[in-house]
């Protein structure tokens, strides 16, 4: 239950900004501030019940800035994620905060290295099997049941066209600007990270990067924090494909 988790709720608030797959709240209690995301279908209470298997296995003091597991609940129709309520905004909000070039040019290069710092870290685990192989699969099960943008005609074209293998590392596997929080102006913590896991470093990049792909400032200074690679113009193409189906 609930309570046994986080003791005896003072408020339970929607937050103003939520996400698009599951619903958070602030829950305040007499022992501190926490959050809940919750999650109604089943692919999505799938994700949830990923990133609550991350958030486990990241609680033991490794170098990975995550929010704090606090408990898992499943019930009939729902299962809830509990964690630490951490300060912050998320990128998005701050870039849209950010007065002036010069400010946003100081976020995005944090974003990216940011983002560098998880790369080159000691992966957690040897993951069983390819990283790319399990995507393309859970890509063609939601394309075969229709939940998700990408078509089986796409697919068959990522299949055929592997990208040249690179070193695995520590992925987020969603990086985006909604998914990072901002505390202190700079880019300091991962949230959503159902995706987190040893995987393809170009993944990351080519998402990070797909919001201001176009903008020669932020993009320059993106690529300030991140130094270790740059993703090619076929590559941002597959990556950004894989994304359509997920
Ligand atoms: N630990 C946390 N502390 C404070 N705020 C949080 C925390 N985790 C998430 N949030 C807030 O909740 C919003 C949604 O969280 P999150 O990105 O995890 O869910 P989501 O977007 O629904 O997931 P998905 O991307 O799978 O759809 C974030 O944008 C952020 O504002
Ligand atoms: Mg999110």
């Amino acid at each position: 239950m609930l309570q046994d988790i986080v003791g005896e709720l003072i408020t339970l608030e929607k937050l103003p900004e939520q996400g698009w797959t599951s619903e958070v709240s602030r829950i305040v209690t007499k022992n501190g501030t926490y959050l809940i995301k919750s999650a109604f279908k089943e692919k999505y209470r799938d994700w949830l019940r990923a990133e609550a298997k991350v958030l486990m296995s990241l609680a033991d003091g490794r170098e990975i800035p995550v929010p704090a597991y606090k408990g898992f609940i499943e019930e009939d129709e729902t299962s809830h994620l509990i964690m630490s309520f951490e300060k912050g905004i998320t990128l998005t909000a701050a870039l849209r905060e950010a007065m002036h070039l010069s400010d946003k040019e100081r976020l995005v290069r944090s974003f990216g290295c940011f983002i560098q710092k998880l790369h080159e870290q000691e992966p957690v685990s040897n993951r069983e099997g390819d990283w790319l192989d399990t995507q393309l699969n859970k890509a063609q099960l939601y394309a075969e049941k229709g939940q998700s943008e990408g078509s089986l005609e796409l697919l068959e074209q990522l299949k055929s066209c592997n990208p040249q293998v690179v070193k695995q590392t520590m992925i987020h596997g969603d990086y985006t600007t909604d998914n990072v929080l901002v505390i202190d102006g700079e880019v300091q913590m991962f949230i959503d990270v159902a995706g987190m896991t040893v995987g393809d470093p170009r993944y990351d990049e080519a998402l990070a990067i797909r919001k201001f792909r176009h903008h020669p400032e932020l993009l320059a200074a993106f690529y300030k924090g991140y130094t270790r690679y740059r993703v090619s113009q076929e590559e941002i193409q597959y990556f950004e494909g894989l994304y359509e189906f997920f």
